[in-house]
């Protein structure tokens, strides 16, 4: 049945013409760098996310550098993130001569465990990262009070969730990566809304963060070979921004396809009492970037190989947590009550998702999963 984790040429064949029409077009303005396609892009970002600015660039670690730089994150700062993620927040923060500090997350969101990350602030804590992991927005409310409270900076990685919503207790809603004093995102091309190579953005209602993330990604310069700040080169290039001008107007209707599939794969899986589904946390809309199981750690290896062997691929993100990486181990500390992190690294199964998987496709991956735990 030929099941892939991500179909991105399936992506790619659907809207083709827009995509190679869009290329096309750079190709012939021959403008590469911080061209008519980047500003389309940035707009185009901002209004989906409900910003003020946007400033695209290099990849999602980037942005998170950038955040972190524009931010003044420095040698003995600490950053409260959660332990359970991708290594770029950690790897940010500590190229920068900053702590990286890992708490909890909660089991069934697999976000930050807000009271862990309270009990991780000390006077050093400059700055807390919420990550939006698999889709699920954090519970942004709670964290902002705790933030403003302790006089912290809010920098969202929200490379996972492009397009999930968080709700507020008066009704209102905001999109991820648009709430914090800084969001992040990542294009890289399995995600959400990916292009053909890396790329990232930034995202802030502040004017000053803004022309600082801007001059930083263009190596610090305010205006052309007048270097204000030591900076990267971290621009996106314009056939990347071809790329995503082309897949933003279908974002929405990838993420209905992926909100789709996700409840089909519950309902195929709901009354196998081994298995702990992914839930959608009602302070928001979940994207899907990930259908993640929660499985017996006995049975998880066993259950993959099963899946493999029946040509079904399937991912642990993650397997360790990551202040047991050796880069970290020594660079970092961690909250010493944490229970969940750890755990679910030896639980997590990862299904495939993406916006053109087809019912027959699920079907089969449900049967075998079915099969492995009834053994019908
Ligand atoms: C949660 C998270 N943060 C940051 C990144 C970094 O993004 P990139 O690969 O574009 O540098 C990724 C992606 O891989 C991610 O999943």
């Amino acid at each position: 049945m030929n099941i892939k984790m991500v179909d991105l040429y399936g992506q790619y064949l659907g809207i083709r013409d827009e995509i190679d029409r869009a290329m096309a077009e750079v190709v012939e303005s021959s403008s590469f760098i911080k061209g008519p396609a980047v500003e389309q892009l940035e707009a185009g970002l901002c209004s989906f996310l409900g910003v003020r600015h946007c400033i695209a660039c290099g990849s999602g670690t980037d942005a998170l550098t950038l955040s972190l730089m524009a931010a003044g994150i420095g040698h003995g700062d600490e950053v409260i993130m959660p332990a359970f993620s991708f290594a770029a927040v950690a790897e940010a923060v500590a190229l920068l001569g900053a702590c990286p500090v890992f708490a909890d997350v909660d089991a069934s969101t697999f976000n930050l465990d807000i009271s862990s990350m309270e009990r991780m602030i000390s006077p050093r804590t400059k700055a807390v990262v919420p990550v939006h992991l698999f889709g699920q927005p954090c519970d942004m409310e709670k964290i902002m009070d705790v933030a403003q409270l302790h006089g912290l900076i809010v920098i969202e990685d929200n490379a996972q969730s492009l397009g999930a919503l968080c709700r507020f207790s008066d009704g209102s809603g905001r999109r991820a990566g648009s709430i914090g004093h800084l969001g992040c995102t990542s294009f890289f091309p399995s995600k959400v809304l990916g292009c053909f190579g890396d790329g990232g953005a930034v995202f802030t209602d502040d004017g000053h963060l803004a022309s600082m993330v801007r001059s930083l990604a263009n190596h610090g310069q305010s205006f052309k070979y007048h270097h204000e700040h030591v900076g990267l080169n971290s621009r996106l290039d314009s056939l990347q921004a071809a790329v995503l001008n082309a897949k933003l107007p279908h974002l929405e209707s990838w993420i209905t396809a992926r909100r789709q599939a996700a409840e089909y794969y519950s309902e195929g899986l709901r009354d196998l009492g081994q298995v702990h589904l992914p839930v959608e946390s009602p302070g928001g809309t979940h994207v899907w970037h990930q259908y993640t199981l929660r499985v017996p750690h006995e049975c998880r290896d066993g259950l993959k190989e099963m899946l493999a062997e029946a040509g079904i691929p399937s991912m642990v993100y993650y397997p360790a947590p990551l202040f047991g990486q050796p880069a970290y181990q020594d660079l970092c500390s961690y909250d010493m009550l944490m229970e969940n992190a750890g755990k679910l690294c030896g639980e997590v199964l990862s299904l495939p998702m993406h916006s053109e998987l087809s019912r027959a496709q699920q079907d089969e991956i449900i049967w075998v999963i079915r099969r492995y735990f009834t053994g019908e």
